[in-house]
């Protein structure tokens, strides 16, 4: 029998540096799009793909990633006593919403290294990897995607997206091969190599891992032995690399949007969809951009 995947890890001791100053005192992972920090979206995606435990790696400055999960009784009790009833349930939904537990990463050595501090929380079972930069919008949870993947091969696997050539050198990318999935050849990839950020000219395709990872434990082990690669950092690409050696690795071309929220443009671009689609806003700012000259949104 194939065993459930009941645990997600979310590495969240990088620097932020691609957005500063924002990310100077704040982690990037509480930055807002529209008005719930980015780590909330992938852990209500987890959440909602049937994830129980939440396992955040941290790092120095990241303490507000743990007092927004956690409850606050003084906010609670202020609302309560205004009568704010609606506030009071969003508040309360973060903190009723899982069980997290934090793992210290001491030093940012790198994506590969965060994913092995969790190895005693994980054990021996499988597990998955979200990056809370990567914000996917799709029908079903594209963690959930990635789940029935892994339900059906008992594999490791990770979601793909086709990047543009001039951006290659920002991801990790795959060398694969289409296999028969759900009755078509077009989504499902057998990996057969993978290259972390190569240069441009020299990737093997325009296949992109993107942050969304199940993974088995054998992961661990064979992060062990890999030495640091690009940008001097243990990279979960070359984990995944050595994996290949000894079982196989797939990769999704998953269903849905996804927006790179690590980054300006793409931050930017979420914020104005998410906000264009929310019932409560998307009215009055859909007005608000119409009345720009020219108008932007239609
Ligand atoms: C990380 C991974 C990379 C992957 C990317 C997806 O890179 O190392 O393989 O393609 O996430 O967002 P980072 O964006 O942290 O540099």
């Amino acid at each position: 029998m194939i065993p459930r995947v009941r645990k997600a890890v979310f590495p969240a001791a990088g620097l932020g540096t691609r957005f500063l100053p924002a990310t100077k005192a704040q982690p990037k992972e509480m930055l807002p799009l529209v008005d719930k920090p980015l780590i909330q979206y992938g852990v209500e995606e987890a959440i909602q793909s049937g994830i129980q435990n939440i396992l955040i790696v941290t790092g120095r400055g990241k303490s507000a990633i743990e007092d927004h999960f956690d409850v606050s009784f003084e906010l609670e009790h202020l609302l309560e006593s205004r009568g704010k009833i609606e506030m009071l349930q969003a508040v309360r939904s973060v903190s009723d919403m899982i069980d997290v537990a934090y793992i210290r990463q001491k030093e940012a050595l790198g994506l590969g290294h965060a994913v092995l501090r969790a190895k005693d929380l994980v054990g021996p079972e499988p597990f998955a990897v979200v990056l809370s930069d990567d914000v996917i919008d799709a029908r079903t949870p594209c963690l959930r995607q990635l789940l029935d993947v892994y339900q059906y091969f008992g594999a490791s696997v990770v979601a793909l997206l086709e990047v543009p050539e001039d951006s290659v050198s920002a991801y990790g990318i795959v060398d694969a091969e289409p296999v028969d999935f759900n009755g078509s050849r077009e989504n499902l990839f057998r990996i057969r190599n993978m290259v972390e950020k190569p240069a441009r000219g020299q990737a093997p395709s325009r296949l992109a891992i993107i942050g969304r990872y199940v993974l088995t434990p054998e992961i661990f082990p064979a992060l062990e032995s890999v030495e640091p690669g690009a940008g001097g950092e243990i990279q979960l690409t070359d984990g995944l690399k050595h994996l290949l050696r000894s079982r196989p690795v797939y990769g999704l071309r998953f269903e849905g949007k996804r927006y790179d929220a690590g980054d300006k443009l793409g931050f930017l671009q979420a914020t104005v969809e998410f906000a264009l689609r929310r019932p409560d806003l998307g009215g009055a700012f859909r007005e608000y951009l119409n009345s720009l000259n020219p108008p932007v949104a239609q």
